[in-house]
Order: C-alpha cells, then sequence, then structure tokens
C-alpha cells in the first residue's frame, strides 16, 4: 500500500468527501498518526473543483488545509490511493464501492448496500474483530484485489453496544426506541420546517436494520459465514431535532437473572481489541455508565471520548421484560466516520493493509 514518503503513513482517500460524514473524515484524518489524506471524490457536481470551494462546511473552523486545497475527482476507481474511506449517499454507493473493490482498492465504507452481504464483515472493532476472517472469502469467491468492509447503520450501533456486553445472560429479545438527530440524514438533510419543535415517527428504511444488523454484528463466524445471534429486536425509530448523538431507550429480555449490578459490571468492564492493542481512535472506555438520573443527553454526552464512546444511563429493572436502559452515541463518528477509521486501524494492526 503507497506511503507517505515524507511521514511513513498510508495514503487513503475519500469517496463522497464533501458530505456530512466526508467532512468528519476530512477532520479524523487531518492529523492521523498512520494515515495521510491524499485524494477526494464527489458527484459531478463537485468534481473538477478546490475542496474548499465544493464542500458546504459544517464543522468548526475552516476546511482544514491538508484537504482545502486537494482537487475533487470523479467515484470512478483507478487514481485513487488503494485505501478509500466511503460515505457517498447509499442510492449510488453500492455500484461504485463494488467497481472499487474489484479493482484493488480496500473499501471502508457507511453505506447501507453490503451491510448484510453474506461475506462482507459489519465491523464493531470491539464486538467482532474476527469477522475481519470473512475477507478471505470475499476474495476467493468474488476475485477481488481489493476488500470491502462496512461500519453498522448509525441507530444500531448505539443498541449493539451497550448490548454486546450483555449477550453472556443471554440476550432474546429487545424492544427499542430511538431519537435520532438530525445530521444522521446527511446535508441540507430533513427540511427545518419538518425538523424544528417536532418529532417525526418515521425513517425510511431504518427500522428495518436494527434486527438483522444487531443478529449479525453479535453472531459467530461459521466458516465462511456469520451465524446470525438469535435475538429479536423491535425498534421504533425517530427523527427529533438534536444536532448530533442518537439517543436509544431499550428494554431488554435476558435467559439468565443476573442482578443489576452484574448487568452494570458487564457494561462497565466492556473492553475489545482496539484498547488491547490502542488504536488511535479507541476510546479507553467503550461504554462509560453514567449515574445521573437525567443522563445520557446528546448535546452533553455525544462527545465523549472524541464521539467514539457510548453513553450508558438509567440501568434499572423493566416490569416487561427484565431491564431497561438508556445509550447514545455520536451518530457520525462512532456512528459513521469514526468507526470506518477505527476499521481501517483494526485492518491494519491485522496485517490487512500490506
Ligand atoms: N450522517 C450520518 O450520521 C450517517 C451515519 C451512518 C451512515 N451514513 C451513511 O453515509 C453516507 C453519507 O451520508 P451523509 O450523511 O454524509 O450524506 P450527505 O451529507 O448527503 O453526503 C453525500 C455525499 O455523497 C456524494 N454523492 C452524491 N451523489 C453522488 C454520486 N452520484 N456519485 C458520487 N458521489 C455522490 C455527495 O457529493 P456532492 O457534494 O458532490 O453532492 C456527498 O459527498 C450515506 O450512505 C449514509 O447512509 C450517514
Amino acid at each position: 500500500m503507497a506511503a507517505d514518503a515524507a511521514h511513513g503513513k498510508i495514503e487513503v482517500g475519500i469517496l463522497g468527501a464533501t458530505g456530512t460524514v466526508g467532512q468528519r473524515f476530512v477532520r479524523l484524518l487531518e492529523d492521523h498518526p498512520w494515515f495521510s489524506l491524499r485524494w477526494v471524490a464527489a458527484s459531478d457536481r463537485s468534481a473538477g473543483k478546490r475542496y474548499a470551494e465544493a464542500a458546504t462546511w459544517q464543522l468548526e473552523g475552516a476546511p482544514p488545509a491538508s484537504a482545502a486545497d486537494l482537487r475533487l475527482d470523479d467515484c470512478t476507481p483507478g487514481r485513487a490511493p488503494r485505501l478509500v474511506f466511503s460515505s457517498m449517499s447509499s442510492d449510488v454507493a453500492g455500484e461504485i464501492e463494488r467497481a472499487f473493490a474489484a479493482a484493488g482498492h480496500v473499501v471502508v465504507s457507511n453505506s447501507s448496500s453490503y451491510r448484510m452481504t453474506p461475506d462482507v464483515p459489519l465491523l464493531v472493532p470491539e464486538i467482532n474483530p474476527g469477522h475481519l476472517g470473512l475477507l478471505a472469502a470475499q476474495r476467493r469467491e468474488r476475485g477481488w484485489e481489493g476488500a470491502l468492509v462496512c461500519n453498522p447503520n448509525c441507530a444500531a450501533v448505539v443498541l449493539v453496544m451497550a448490548l454486546a456486553p450483555l449477550a453472556r445472560f443471554g440476550l432474546r429479545r429487545v424492544v427499542a426506541t430511538t431519537f435520532q438527530a438530525v445530521s444522521g440524514a446527511g446535508y441540507p438533510g430533513v427540511p427545518s420546517l419538518d425538523a424544528l419543535g417536532n418529532v417525526i415517527p418515521f425513517i425510511r428504511g431504518e427500522e428495518e436494520k436494527l434486527e438483522p444488523e444487531t443478529q449479525k454484528i453479535l453472531g459467530s463466524l461459521d466458516g465462511d459465514r456469520v451465524r446470525p445471534f438469535p435475538v429479536t429486536v423491535s425498534a421504533h425509530c425517530n427523527r427529533v431535532p438534536s444536532l448530533d448523538g442518537h439517543l436509544v431507550t431499550a428494554s431488554i429480555e435476558l435467559e439468565e437473572r443476573p442482578p443489576l449490578e452484574a448487568v452494570r459490571a458487564a457494561l462497565c468492564s466492556f473492553r475489545g481489541l482496539p484498547q488491547e492493542r490502542r488504536l488511535p481512535s479507541a476510546p479507553a472506555r467503550p461504554i462509560h455508565l453514567l449515574d445521573a438520573p437525567d443522563r445520557p443527553q446528546p448535546r452533553r454526552d455525544a462527545g465523549l471520548e472524541n464521539g467514539m464512546a457510548t453513553a450508558v444511563g438509567r440501568v434499572r429493572e423493566c416490569p416487561v421484560l427484565g431491564y431497561k436502559f438508556v445509550a447514545l452515541s455520536h451518530n457520525v463518528l462512532r456512528g459513521a466516520a469514526g468507526a470506518a477509521v477505527l476499521n481501517a486501524e483494526l485492518m491494519m494492526s491485522e496485517g490487512l493493509l500490506d
């Protein structure tokens, strides 16, 4: 993989660099110790323009100097570095990502197109790093020189981070209600007259993703496939006028009946490979258990550990299913760009980017 000669870093590119998630990639890659941003691409509307001119910059300050003068390419394989992060609109991502992987690129994607494809890892490095084993089958069966790895839906990741430490108690059923920030819809996203002072009790395609993604992420690798974890998930997904951070309230049924203290201890002590290996984007504590009765809150807690930690609070008994809690993660960081960068760091630490 081409290295940035001056700094010994791996050169990377971004497909869909101008959007909400793309801008977070640009920011996260600005001073990344292992990766150096060299190439950006977006739609035909942006191709040929300077990054700073084409992107409607939504984050604080100005676009980083390392990206501002990059000239946007179109999303065709050939000129990009081998490792590309993808944050293209979901309606176009599928075909383009496949073309890049077939042409030898390692595509680390945010889009939903291939999350449930059997030979594509749906990766959360703290939970299922072993699912990278699917890449061998992907190469063998598709004849790809490159590879394709996905991160989960931005609401699914909130739920699965909180459920993973509890799976050992025999997780059976989950009823989850989401309160999803407007940034989850990209830019310009939800019209302000719909979003402000309002709750929209419907996000197209979202509820359908929560159950299968949870089952796949918690599932076990069985040869060339993932055997889904047998949990039933019923989701209600709502768009609310918070800016960043998807909040999820969940009631869960566990086969065992551990005391609340054991549930809290399992959440608190949860760690994974990214922490063991001290990957650059890994939070020191993937789950922060909050004690205050009115937390977590998106405005106050979505930014924990650079937006990479999940906050869990209000762990208590549920008279219907047994246990209930509130969880929150930053949808554009832990739920999108940060998750993809962590995935690439895990792949690097596994020697998969050599
Ligand atoms: N926002 C979140 O919290 C979040 C979380 C998880 C996953 N995701 C997923 O991440 C992806 C990006 O989401 P977003 O919120 O960043 O959306 P967005 O703000 O609408 O950005 C979309 C990006 O896709 C590019 N694009 C649009 N049409 C294209 C085409 N025909 N060919 C190539 N590029 C094209 C846009 O380029 P132009 O600027 O040139 O139009 C822009 O860079 C989506 O698949 C979404 O489902 C988003």
